[in-house]
């Protein structure tokens, strides 16, 4: 496992569209470790392939600690609810803002094990989900949110995706 290095906004490659992961293989689970060591080197709470540099449609969810989604070729099937909380993204360091989102999110991917799985989250895990879900297509929390504020320089405080 290696620790990879974070794409920072501003750079294009977080404004693509990421293909589809053809087969989950052992390239794509060595890069699924790297992604999980590097989410854990920063504490966050999620991280998506393209901010890593990998254009493929896979993310990691945390949103608890040792509760890990893999997901690979996410397809959400169902949204529903709203509310707004604070956000922040491993791309964007040093800023938070407050984003609205559906409080319920079913979801469709595969693990990392290549088998399908239906997941059905809520509050926070939702949120990480649909934050990182974005990631895919090329949308960042600041597209979406309001009231974007500089946070404090403390690695306890920040919870970036
Ligand atoms: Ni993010």
């Amino acid at each position: 496992m290696a620790i990879r290095n974070i794409v920072i906004e501003g750079d294009p490659i977080l404004r693509k569209h990421c293909r589809p992961v053809d087969k989950v293989d052992d390239r794509i689970r060595g890069i699924l470790e790297d992604m999980l060591e590097t989410l854990h080197d920063t504490g966050g709470v999620g991280i998506a392939a393209p901010q890593v540099g990998i254009m493929r449609r896979m993310f990691i969810a945390e949103p608890e600690p040792g509760e890990v989604y893999y997901m690979i070729n996410p397809e959400i099937l169902e949204m529903s609810g709203s509310e707004e909380a604070e956000e922040g993204c491993l791309s964007v360091p040093g800023y938070a803002g407050l984003v609205e989102r559906a409080t319920y999110v079913k979801i469709k991917a595969l693990d990392i094990d290549g088998s399908e799985r239906i997941l059905e989250t809520e509050g926070w895990a939702a949120r990480v989900i649909q934050h990182e879900n974005d990631h895919l297509d090329g949308i960042l929390y600041i597209d979406k949110a309001k009231d974007i504020r500089e946070i404090e320089d403390e690695p306890d405080a920040e919870e970036g995706e």
